[in-house]
């Protein structure tokens, strides 16, 4: 049997754990959590990085970072998972979703300006299977209108766009380490502060509403309740786990790539034969072989390979019920334009098993199965 995903191991994961005990600074904001925003600022010249509860926490700190208020509309991509969206609903937004580019699976930049409205505040994107969205015409709409610019990047750890590194490309960006992504802390996530004058505001919103940052930095000699704000940090234990696969970035994503690049090789002659699609990759877009995914011709063949590949042992799934056609979303939104892509495309993407420590006989024997499904 090959399993969908196994969450990543590198090694040092309990042995920091221990430390963190030994330490006796389980709760929030200790050494391991320092390590951790200090390499992620470092490695990807983010202004300031806080380690959060999950993505789906970083992504509401943003929400609220922005000044999302009741009334306000954000822009965001239906295919998306529901944290993207629930964030802005959190802070009272309506949702307005725009179609995505069947290239990449990524909201259409050229479809977002027509969808703004006066109400608009914040244009949130979502980097897909960990490949950049169309920045420059994106910054530079939200740039003519005004407008605060989110990235969902929790599939966009160290992948970048142009050379700059997803997630620290608009104001805000939100990293997710659960463990299904290629770093994991179990559950976890990082919010990155691209506009320096925020990040005392996100202290304090991630710290209860209080400023406790600033009095441990002996800014202030004690500390109070100053605004409102929630319990955003995660525990010691966790960054001590997520520490470990930081140390060995590289060596993780490495690994990943060469998985995903062996698929492709796989993979291609289908591709040729029309008989699937791959997925592309704009220039410009370097990814972190976050999700292999390939598209069958339709919602019924992709219901007959699921479950041929489950009859050769093999775990492949989809994802992303469109958020405008989920109650919720028919609740808290409305789609903009004409739904050209997204429905369609997203009934035909199914993902195969990729994780870090992915064997090369397992990925044979998807291939293989993939393949003998078109009687190749
Ligand atoms: C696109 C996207 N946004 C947000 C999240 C939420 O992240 P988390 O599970 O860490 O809350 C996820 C993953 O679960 C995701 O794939």
């Amino acid at each position: 049997m090959v399993t969908f995903n196994i969450p990543p191991f590198a090694g040092k994961e309990l042995e920091y754990i221990q430390k963190a005990v030994q330490n006796q600074k389980i709760c929030g904001d200790g050494e391991f959590t320092k390590k951790c925003s200090a390499w992620m600022e470092q490695r990807f010249g983010a202004k300031k990085v806080l380690l959060t509860t999950s993505g789906t926490t970083a992504l509401e700190m943003a929400a609220f970072l922005c000044g999302v208020k009741p009334g306000d509309e954000v822009i965001l991509p239906s295919y998306t998972f529901s944290s993207t969206a629930n964030a802005f609903v959190l802070a009272g937004a309506r949702l307005v979703f725009v179609d995505v580019r069947p290239d990449t699976m990524n909201i259409d930049e050229k479809k977002i300006e027509a969808a703004i409205t006066p109400k608009t505040k914040v244009i949130c994107v979502m980097h897909y299977a960990g490949v950049a969205c169309e920045m420059d015409t994106i910054l530079e709409i939200a740039r003519r209108h005004g407008l605060k610019v989110v990235e969902d990047a929790a599939q966009g750890v160290m992948s970048s766009y142009k050379g700059r590194p997803l997630g620290t490309i608009g104001d805000f960006g939100a990293f997710s380490f659960h463990e299904t992504k290629n770093y994991s802390m179990g559950e976890g996530g990082a919010l990155l502060i691209n506009r320096p004058e925020a990040a005392e505001a996100a202290e304090i919103l991630r710290e209860k509403g209080t400023n406790r940052a600033k009095f441990f930095r002996g800014q202030v000699d004690k500390y109070t309740w100053v605004a409102y704000g929630s319990s955003y940090l995660p525990s010691e234990l966790n960054a001590a786990f997520l520490w470990a696969q930081l140390e060995k970035a590289d060596e993780i994503n490495e690994d990943r790539l060469a998985s995903w690049n062996e698929y492709r090789r796989q993979l291609e002659p289908l591709a040729r034969e029309s008989l699937i699609e791959l997925q592309a990759h704009p220039e410009g877009c370097v990814h972190n072989a976050h999700m292999f995914y390939i598209k069958l011709k339709d919602l019924e063949e992709r219901t007959r390979f699921i479950s041929y590949m489950k009859s050769q042992g093999v775990l492949c799934v989809f994802h992303y019920i469109p958020l405008h056609s989920a109650p919720a979303g028919l609740e808290f939104g409305r789609f903009d334009g004409e739904d050209e892509y997204t429905t369609r495309e997203s009934e035909r993407l199914v993902r195969l098993p990729l994780y870090y420590g992915l064997k090369a006989e397992d990925l044979a024997e998807v291939t293989r199965a993939v393949k003998s499904f078109f009687g190749r």
